[in-house]
C-alpha cells in the first residue's frame, strides 16, 4: 500500500510537470486568459451565499490578483517598487514597506517563490508587515528569474542564454547587488537580513565567495536554510523531478514553475486537493496549519518562476552530498574551477552572526543536515527546532500559528521583544503567543 502511494504520487508529480510545461509554451492563451479577464471568476458564485462570505470570496480573489506593491498598499502600509541592475545586466525588482530612517531589513524569499511569500498572509501573520510593525524598513527581495525580475539590459528572458543561472548567481550578483542598493538608498552602513530556504543557500554563497559582503549584515536569520542535503537523497518527488530533467521534455526545459498550478488546481475540489497534497509531498504534510482558505492567494503567487538549473543545481548538493557551484562535466570543470569538481563553498567564512530555524517535519531540510551546517558556519549565534513534529518547509511562510511559533522567537533574537522573568510579561507578544510547549528542548 505504502508503495502504491509512493508511486502514484510520483506519476502524480510526473503529470503536473508535464502538464505545466504544456501549459507553460502555451501561455499565451491559458495564462493571459485568465490574467486578463479576473471577473470570469464571478461565474463561480455559489448560490444562498451571505453577503460576509461573498465579501471574503472577493477578498481572496483580489489578494491573489493583486501584485505585491498593490497588495502591500490595499493593507494600508507604504509600498514603493524599486528595480536594481546586477553586473550581469539582470534587472531584479525590490518592493518595499516604506519607514524612512529606520533600520532596513532585507528579506529573501525561497525556490521557485519571490517577495510574495513575506505578505501573502497578510497582517499580522506575514514577516514583512511583523517587521514594518516592529519599526524597520523592510525591503522584500526578487531573485532574477522569478516573475517580478525576469529581465536583462541584453538578454531576452524568452531566450536560453538569460536562464544559464542558478543560485550561484543570485548569490555573487543578486544580493550585493540588492544589499548595496539599499545600502545606498537609505544610507546605512549595514542590513538586517532574513532568508527562507535558497534565501539562505545564495546568502552564505555570497558570504563565502565575496566575503567583503559580511560587514554589510548586522545579523542572519536562516529559516530552513537549504544548504546541506544527504538526508534529501530519498526522496520521492526529487527523484521525479530529476527523472524528469532526464526525458525528452524535461531535458530542454529552463524555466519553470511560473504560475501554472494556478490553472491546473482549481479546477475542481479534488484538484484542488491533490494539489496541496503534491505540494506536502515535496516539503512535508502539515494539514492542521494550513489555511486552505488562502489556498488561492498562494496560488496566485506561488510558484512564481525558476532556472531549471536551480532546480538541477539544488539535486547536485542532494546527489553528491556536497554544498559547492554547479557541477558541469569533467573537461568543463577543470577549466572552470581547476579541479574535476567544484570545490565546496567554505562556510566557515560566512562570519554574519546567523540564528537558524528549523523543523522536523521539513523534507526539503532535514534537521540532521541543519546541525552540521550549522557547526561549520563562521559565527553560529543559536538554533532553534520549530516545537511542532508536524511543522513543513513552507509553514516558515504559510503556517497559521507562524507568528508565534517562529516571528516571535525571532523578534526575541533581534532584541525586539525581551523575555521577562519566565512566566510573566504579560506585555510581550512572545509569551502571550507562544505556545505551551515551547520550552520543551529536544
Ligand atoms: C491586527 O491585530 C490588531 C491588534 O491585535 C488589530 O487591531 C488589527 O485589526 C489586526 N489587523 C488585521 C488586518 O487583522
Ligand atoms: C525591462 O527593463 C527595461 C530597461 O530598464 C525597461 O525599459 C522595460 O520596461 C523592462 N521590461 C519589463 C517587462 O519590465
Ligand atoms: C575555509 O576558510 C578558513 C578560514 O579562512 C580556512 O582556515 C580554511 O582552510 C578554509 N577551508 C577550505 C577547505 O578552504
Ligand atoms: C509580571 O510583571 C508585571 C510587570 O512587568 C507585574 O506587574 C506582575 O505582577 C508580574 N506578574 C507575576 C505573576 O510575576
Amino acid at each position: 500500500m505504502r508503495a502504491f502511494q509512493r508511486f502514484s504520487s510520483i506519476s502524480l508529480l510526473l503529470c503536473l510537470l508535464i502538464v505545466c510545461q504544456i501549459v507553460h509554451y502555451s501561455r499565451g492563451q491559458f495564462i493571459d486568459d485568465l490574467e486578463t479577464d479576473p471577473d470570469d471568476e464571478e461565474d463561480e458564485s455559489v448560490e444562498d451565499e451571505t453577503p460576509e462570505e461573498k465579501a471574503a470570496r472577493k477578498n481572496i480573489q483580489q489578494d491573489s490578483n493583486l501584485p505585491v506593491d498593490k497588495l502591500i498598499a490595499k493593507y494600508g502600509y507604504p509600498a514603493e517598487v524599486h528595480y536594481v541592475t546586477t553586473e550581469d545586466g539582470y534587472i531584479l525588482t525590490m518592493h518595499r514597506i516604506r519607514r524612512q530612517g529606520a533600520q532596513p531589513f532585507l528579506l529573501q524569499h525561497g525556490l521557485v517563490d519571490s517577495s510574495a511569500g513575506y505578505v501573502i498572509m497578510g497582517p499580522n501573520i506575514s514577516l514583512a508587515y511583523l517587521l514594518a510593525d516592529y519599526k524597520y524598513d523592510v525591503w522584500l527581495g526578487n531573485a532574477r528569474g522569478n516573475r517580478y525580475s525576469r529581465n536583462h539590459t541584453k538578454l531576452d528572458p524568452d531566450g536560453k542564454k538569460f536562464w544559464d543561472f542558478s543560485w550561484h548567481e543570485i548569490g555573487i550578483y543578486d544580493l550585493p547587488a540588492m544589499i548595496d542598493y539599499v545600502l545606498k538608498s537609505t544610507g546605512f552602513k549595514r542590513i538586517q537580513y532574513a532568508g527562507h530556504s535558497q534565501g539562505c543557500t545564495a546568502f552564505f554563497v555570497m558570504c563565502s565567495r565575496r566575503p567583503e559582503y559580511n560587514k554589510k549584515v548586522i545579523m542572519m536569520q536562516a529559516m530552513a536554510p537549504a544548504v546541506y542535503a544527504s538526508e534529501t537523497e530519498e526522496h520521492p518527488y526529487i527523484r521525479a523531478i530529476n527523472l524528469y530533467f532526464r526525458s525528452l521534455v524535461g531535458s530542454s526545459v529552463t524555466e519553470m514553475f511560473n504560475g501554472e498550478f494556478r490553472f491546473l488546481c482549481r479546477m475542481t475540489e479534488e484538484t484542488e486537493r491533490l494539489c496541496i497534497e503534491a505540494v506536502f509531498g515535496i516539503v512535508g504534510r502539515n494539514w492542521n496549519e494550513f489555511n486552505r482558505k488562502m489556498f488561492p492567494v498562494i496560488l496566485g503567487h506561488y510558484p512564481a518562476g525558476v532556472a531549471a538549473k536551480q532546480v538541477k543545481h539544488f539535486i547536485q548538493i542532494i546527489k553528491y552530498g556536497r554544498f559547492a557551484p554547479y557541477s558541469y562535466s569533467s573537461n568543463k570543470n577543470l577549466a572552470l574551477y581547476k579541479e574535476h569538481i567544484p570545490p565546496r563553498y567554505n562556510l566557515s567564512l560566512v562570519t554574519v552572526p546567523t540564528y537558524v530555524y528549523y523543523s522536523s517535519n521539513d523534507l526539503l531540510c532535514h534537521p540532521s543536515d541543519v546541525e552540521a551546517m550549522y557547526k561549520d558556519l563562521g559565527n553560529p549565534k543559536g538554533k532553534y527546532l520549530i516545537p511542532m513534529e508536524e511543522f513543513n518547509h513552507m509553514d516558515f511562510l504559510w503556517a497559521m500559528n507562524v507568528r508565534k511559533l517562529v516571528y516571535a522567537r525571532m523578534l526575541r533574537v533581534l532584541g525586539k521583544i525581551t523575555d521577562h522573568k519566565k512566566g510573566n510579561s504579560t506585555n510581550s507578544l512572545a509569551n502571550k503567543n507562544v505556545p505551551q510547549n515551547r520550552r520543551r528542548r529536544r
